[in-house]
């Protein structure tokens, strides 16, 4: 049973006791109710995540509820035999921050724990994390696919510098499983990586991922995917096949929009590997100070996600309900085209969702409009947030983004903060009267 000791102890273990505890792997579970049987199963074997989130993590040497800040860049040795016995791994200690730090080592096991990984290595960004990931699986040569309409910058790395390098790409419609494995085979010579991200942060098209990653496995591609919008509490993709599973810390582990932070969760292999070349030599490190307001944050990440993500769907459903509004991307919906993958593979939703306004010409009168939710980019935080996609077209790639992504320009995205989820609508709906008065 995982409790305090086996948390500070080590994520390893613990790793391997959530997954004792869930009677079979994600492989071959169908129907709604599989992850939810499953985390149900690890209740029954001990505390559940929550309380052990809140009760980890103390300062020791002081009895303080919260960890003490490790916020050094160097630690030093008492003799040159120590020294050599630590730097030829005979000894753990800690040698220099942008390896290993005790404070986000903290943070690093948290998210191993929620994850039901081995490890996890943390990064200075979710981009770092991406790029760290990416650049150390692929070779010259090498070919990814990737999901159509993934986040921007991940897609600007693989379409803008992965090429310098030699690496090509290919993206697919991922709610199409077939079509994206025949793309991960190719014509003999199968994908390095396939990256996923469900859902995809603008239109939330999901993936079926036990399908995707076992034939992935079978060919020998590495499968990635981007969790940040479930969250571990939400989606665990490890348990279905996944290798590797990254996070935009700075969306909702944070919560607090204080912090932009990346991490990286999977087997020890996979995770050692990262963390001794492509963290240490690409240096994109996570910082102490960074890593104890994430290891706060966490803590309050199952209260938080549950408001988000009922708060989201009370929007979605008015939404749907509007006439101004000619389509809603969100997965928790009946409506959503997925939503048997939805009740397959996710515990709950989150907070952030799209929808397209009725005309074009709405979109710039209906966020100057809003009053609650901020106009702004990232989500993951206690605040509602507004997002136009129309910005996006006008000071960007435009014939990427419809190429590439497919989002239309009338697409709005919100991020539902904890704020009374009918302050919320009540704000959405002067802003359509505001809109169409103006507008159309
Ligand atoms: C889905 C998704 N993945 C990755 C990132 C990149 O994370 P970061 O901003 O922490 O580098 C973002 C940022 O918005 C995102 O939305």
């Amino acid at each position: 049973m995982p409790d305090r000791d086996d948390l500070l102890r080590g994520a390893g273990e613990v790793a391997a006791a959530v997954r004792e505890g869930w009677p079979e792997g994600a492989a071959g579970r169908s129907g709604p109710q599989g992850v939810a049987d499953r985390t149900d199963a690890l209740a029954a074997t001990g505390p559940s995540m929550e309380t052990l989130l809140l009760q980890a993590l103390g300062d020791d040497a002081f009895a303080g509820v919260s960890p003490a800040i490790h916020q050094t860049s160097l630690f030093t040795f008492d003799s040159f035999e120590q020294m050599r016995s630590t730097l030829d791994g005979r000894e753990y200690r800690y040698v220099y921050t942008r390896g290993r730090n005790p404070t986000v080592e903290a943070f690093e096991r948290m998210i191993a724990l929620l994850e039901g990984a081995d490890e996890a290595v943390a990064f200075a960004s979710g981009m770092a994390a991406i790029s760290a990931v990416l650049l150390g699986t692929v070779r010259s040569g090498d070919r990814i696919v990737c999901v159509r309409n993934v986040y921007p910058d991940a897609h600007r790395l693989m379409t803008q510098l992965l090429p310098r390098f030699g690496v090509g790409v290919e993206f697919v419609d991922g709610t199409d499983t077939a079509a994206a494995l025949e793309a991960v085979a190719g014509a003999g010579t199968p994908a390095r990586l396939l990256y996923l991200e469900s859902p995809t942060s603008q239109l939330f098209e999901l993936q079926d991922l036990e399908p995707l990653a076992a034939e992935a496995r079978r060919l020998g591609t590495l499968t990635v995917l981007d969790n940040s919008w479930a969250t571990p509490l939400g989606q665990r993709p490890l348990s279905a096949g996944v290798d590797l599973v990254i996070h935009s810390a700075s969306k909702y582990l944070s919560g607090h929009s204080d912090v932009v932070a990346g991490v990286v969760a999977g087997s020890s292999a996979l995770i050692e590997r990262l963390r001794r070349s492509e963290l240490m030599m690409l240096g994109g490190k996570l910082s102490p100070l960074e890593a104890w307001l994430l290891v706060r944050g966490v803590r309050t990440l199952p209260i938080r996600l549950e408001r988000h993500a009922r708060s989201a769907l009370e929007v979605a459903g008015f939404l749907e309900s509007s006439p101004h509004v000619k389509a809603v991307n969100y997965p928790g919906l009946e409506s959503h085209p997925q939503h048997d993958l939805f009740r397959r593979y996710f515990r709950h939703g989150s907070g952030v969702l799209s929808f397209e306004l009725e005309d074009e010409r709405m979109v710039e009168p209906f966020v100057d409009a809003l009053e609650l939710f901020s106009l702004g980019v990232s989500w993951g935080g206690y605040e509602s947030l507004v997002y136009p996609s129309l910005l996006g077209h006008l000071t960007g790639d435009e014939a990427g983004f419809t190429r590439y992504f497919g989002v239309p320009r009338a697409l709005v995205r919100l991020h539902v903060g904890l704020e009374d989820p009918a302050d919320l609508i009540a704000d959405l709906t002067q802003a359509f009267s505001v809109a169409t008065k103006g507008g159309t």
